[in-house]
């Protein structure tokens, strides 16, 4: 397929800058790489906080993005796992240590064949666009085993002996409409964990339900109530406290619900407070880091990107819903704007780059 050598890509141009679309080049693959076209690309919680916040990226002009789907046109030298044409899925590039990458808001995108997977024939690429980021945030802050991992370190689902491994044990998601929530609560539900607790605005029960959640509690009870009651539910606190939230001040409930010796999984930095007030009692504090292409995430990412396909096909781990925004790349910025605002609810906002004008 012929591949250009200029693209459209979506630019946050300075630190709480001007988001701008315009040309660049296309990256040319290194030995290992496949070069996709990108057809879907989904918006992130984390894209308009970069903007608004000025945090986490140190090098501008930056395209962000960390999620995408598209087809294979171009092979890097030595890659034989993919063809041209193969339907892929695949996460935008993010370097927490220099906070640099290259994000998927474009319309070609550049990545090493080990970090990609193959979409099967029953899923969109719309769909496969909400899978990558979510997906692995939620399994390897559960299911790693790398030495020093920030993890649960239960075994996999998608490992021998792995499924249903943990029936009996308790479970609660924090934020469950959160796109990784929706893929943590059905990661959850694949080892066996029951209960399955979880906290959202309740006109999503049926959807959070639908992902395995066995509870759903409203959002906007207070801490102590959500206490009473995942007490209650549980018998007890529990082993296992995902928070997807952890701004807002979602920190000390999760510390709260988990159980002496249990792990609290956090997407955000907590407080030294709350992490010495866990280490007081036992509990264990990680904070989740979802990018396949970490070096702590390699092996796992390869476990996981090898099953992905087989259990998007069976409809063990669905998609999130997703809304398609229009206009391309010009749609990304309205979007940023709505979940800023709060006013997305259980559902992921895609754009298709070959739309951008
Ligand atoms: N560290 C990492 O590797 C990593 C990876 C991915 C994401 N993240 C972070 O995780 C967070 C979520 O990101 P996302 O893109 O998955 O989700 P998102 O789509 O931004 O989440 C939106 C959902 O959050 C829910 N929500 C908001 N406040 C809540 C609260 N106090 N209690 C319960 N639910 C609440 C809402 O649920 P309802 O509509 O049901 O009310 C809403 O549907 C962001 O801060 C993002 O930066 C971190």
């Amino acid at each position: 397929m012929p591949v250009p050598s200029l693209q459209k890509a979506l630019f946050l141009e300075a630190k709480q800058g001007q988001w701008v679309v315009r040309s660049t080049e296309v990256v040319r693959p290194e030995p290992g790489d496949i070069v996709v076209k990108v057809e879907a690309a989904a918006l992130g919680g984390v894209e308009w906080k970069i903007q608004a916040w000025g945090v986490l990226v140190k090098k501008y002009p930056v395209t962000l993005g960390l999620d995408g789907a598209g087809t294979v046109v171009e092979l890097g030298e030595g890659v034989t796992t993919f063809a041209v044409g193969d339907r892929v899925l695949f996460q935008g590039n993010w370097d927490a240590a220099t906070g640099t990458g290259t994000g998927t808001f474009l319309q070609y995108f550049t990545v090493p064949a080990q970090f990609v997977a193959k979409i099967p024939d029953n899923i969109s690429f719309e769909a496969a666009s909400t899978v990558p980021l979510g997906v692995g945030t939620a399994a390897f802050s559960i299911y790693n085993q790398a030495d020093s991992a920030p993890s649960a370190r239960y075994l996999a689902p998608w490992l021998p002996g792995g499924r249903g491994k943990y029936a009996g044990k308790s479970a609660v998601i924090l934020g469950g409409s959160t796109s990784h929530g929706q893929y943590a609560l059905q990661l959850v539900r694949l080892s066996g964990f029951s209960p399955i607790i979880t906290t959202g605005s309740l006109h999503n029960t049926d959807l959070l339900k639908s992902f395995g959640a066995t509870h759903v509690l409203d959002r906007k009870l207070s801490d102590e109530e959500i206490e009473a009651q995942v007490t209650q539910i549980a018998g007890g606190s529990v082993d296992l406290v995902y928070d997807a939230v952890s701004v807002g001040g979602t920190f000390p409930l999760a510390l709260a619900l988990t159980a002496p010796g249990g792990n609290m999984l956090v997407v955000q930095v907590a407080p030294d407070k709350i992490v010495e007030e866990a280490r007081k009692d036992g509990k264990t504090v990680h904070k989740i880091h979802g990018v396949f292409r970490t070096p702590i995430n390699h092996e796992i990412s390869r476990t996981l990107l090898a099953k992905l396909p087989e259990l998007l096909e069976s409809g063990d781990i669905k998609p999130n819903r997703w809304e398609v925004l229009p206009g391309g790349l010009n749609g990304i910025v309205g979007g940023l704007e709505r979940m800023k605002n709060d006013q997305v609810s259980g559902v992921k906002l895609v754009v298709r780059p070959q739309e951008t004008d």
